[in-house]
């Protein structure tokens, strides 16, 4: 149990909560705790970016009537949290001067927020490019954050309505940065709504470039023993949430296409 020690409006529904939890800090992009909300239940949810030393955080959107009493909580209330649970993007391969993109959309903008500090503090000599997709400019979480990281040049915003930057679809523009570039890209890590996973996925594909995604299923323990996350072969909380293009490869009548629901039925997305 911790308290929330700050709160950071990052966008028009997200917010970000900073608390101190020990085992938190040591979390690697990618990875999630089990965050419990007294009288609400507990909600997986990624670790963000940390706040210096002690400090980690979770970024939470305001989307059901959970997440959003979760967004509603206050400076000094109480969470439970535990973790870190899962695996994270895979950087291991990446050799020096490598260029990456790393494609983030809503709250799938956390882990690669997350990534792009990684990368950041490495001096690997790591060049990442990224794009920022979200509904409307108002929705957009961690512009000012990525442009920090990466360099302005090297941040793209889309908007669906077109109030900020590119005026159209995550993997649009992603097609569109691929066309134009003449150095290839090692590698495209990616976070968001499945349905813009599944078109970067195939866009990645299509290139032959390496892919990595952090997915999103009910989860209830966290660590591998009830199977409310399952998806394939996998048991997502463990195996992921981060799976390579390769093991999506197996999952095509699932991935952007079905999940199971709070019973376990599997439903279409
Ligand atoms: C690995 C992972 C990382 C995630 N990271 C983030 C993040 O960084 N930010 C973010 O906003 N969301 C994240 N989510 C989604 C988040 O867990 C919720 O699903 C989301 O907030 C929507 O919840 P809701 O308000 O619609 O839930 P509701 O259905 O309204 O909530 C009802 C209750 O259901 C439970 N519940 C909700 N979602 C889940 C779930 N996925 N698994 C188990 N129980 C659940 C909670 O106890 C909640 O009280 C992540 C999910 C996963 C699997
Ligand atoms: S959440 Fe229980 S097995 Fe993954």
């Amino acid at each position: 149990m911790t308290r929330i020690e700050g709160v950071v409006q990052e966008s028009s529904n997200i917010r970000t909560f900073v608390f101190r939890d020990e085992l938190s800090t040591s979390a690697k992009p990618g990875q999630f705790a089990m965050i419990w909300l007294p009288a609400v239940g507990e909600f997986p949810m990624s670790l963000s970016i940390r706040f210096g030393k002690d400090l980690s955080s979770i970024t939470v959107k305001a989307a059901g009537e959970g997440s959003k009493r979760l967004y509603e909580s206050r400076k000094g209330d109480i969470v439970g949290v535990r973790g870190p649970y899962g695996n994270s993007f895979d950087l291991s391969t990446l050799k020096s001067k490598s260029r990456v993109l790393l494609v983030g959309g809503g709250t799938g903008l956390v882990p690669i927020a997350a990534l792009a500090k990684e990368i950041a503090s490495r001096k690997r000599n790591v060049r990442a490019t990224a794009i920022l997709a979200a509904r409307t400019k108002n929705e957009l979480p961690f512009l000012g954050f990525l442009r920090k990281c990466l360099g302005r040049e090297n941040v793209f915003p889309t908007t669906d309505d077109g109030t900020l930057g590119y005026w159209g679809l995550a993997h649009e523009k992603l097609e569109e940065i691929l066309e134009v570039s003449k150095t290839g890209f090692s590698q495209i890590f990616c976070c968001g709504p499945e349905k813009m996973m599944l078109a970067v996925y195939k866009v990645a594909r299509q290139r032959n470039i390496p892919s990595q995604f952090s997915l999103e299923r009910i989860m209830k323990c966290g660590i591998g023993l009830c199977g409310s996350c399952t998806i394939g072969k996998y048991v997502l909380c463990k195996d992921g949430p981060v799976l390579t293009h390769k093991e999506l490869g197996s999952l095509e009548r699932e991935f952007g296409v079905a999940q199971r629901d709070k019973a376990g039925k599997l439903v279409r997305l």
